[in-house]
């Protein structure tokens, strides 16, 4: 079943781009004690995420942190170097961690597969759009057409 308001956040592991190369971070070390808005998108360097998703978070991410976030994370399946080039690409600096769930192990734990297989991109993840408070989901969204409900803006009207 589909990860929902109140369910705890997946214990796994992601990964993220360093200065030194690739690292792990788990979930747990992720979420514990901090409020975390994440968003989730179908790829890097994708047309809708480059142009609107991920750029949204940059430019919001003060007005985020003023609302109590302490974190502001994005996810896609994709391996570590593709979302440290693409957050290079994006000027994240450190307003936004890239998070790499390169075998999808977030995405299926938390039933947001999107399988892409047919347009030759594979399993991926759906777009969504979730506050988490010390590991446990506190509100999601996931795109069914309407990216609008997975922004930024969105998420700021809610905190
Ligand atoms: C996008 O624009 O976000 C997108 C396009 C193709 C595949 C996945 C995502």
């Amino acid at each position: 079943m589909t990860i929902q308001a109140g369910d705890k956040i997946p214990s796994v592991d992601l990964a993220i781009m360093t200065d030194d190369g690739p690292d792990t971070i788990s979930t747990d070390d992720l979420f514990s004690g901090k409020k975390v808005a994440i968003f989730g998108v179908p790829g890097a360097f994708t047309p809708t995420c480059s142009a609107k998703h991920l750029p949204g978070f940059v430019e919001n991410a003060d007005a985020l942190k003023a609302k109590g976030v302490d974190t502001i994370a994005c996810l896609s399946v994709n391996d570590a170097f593709v979302m440290g080039a693409w957050g290079k690409d994006q000027n994240v600096g450190d307003k936004v961690m890239m998070l790499a769930d390169g075998s999808a192990a977030f995405t299926k734990a938390a039933d947001l597969v999107l399988d892409l297989t047919e347009r030759g991109l594979g399993v991926r993840c759906q777009r969504f759009a979730m506050i988490v408070d010390n590991g446990v989901v506190s509100s999601i969204h996931i795109d069914e057409g309407t990216f609008e409900k997975t922004s930024a803006e969105t998420m700021l009207g809610e905190l």
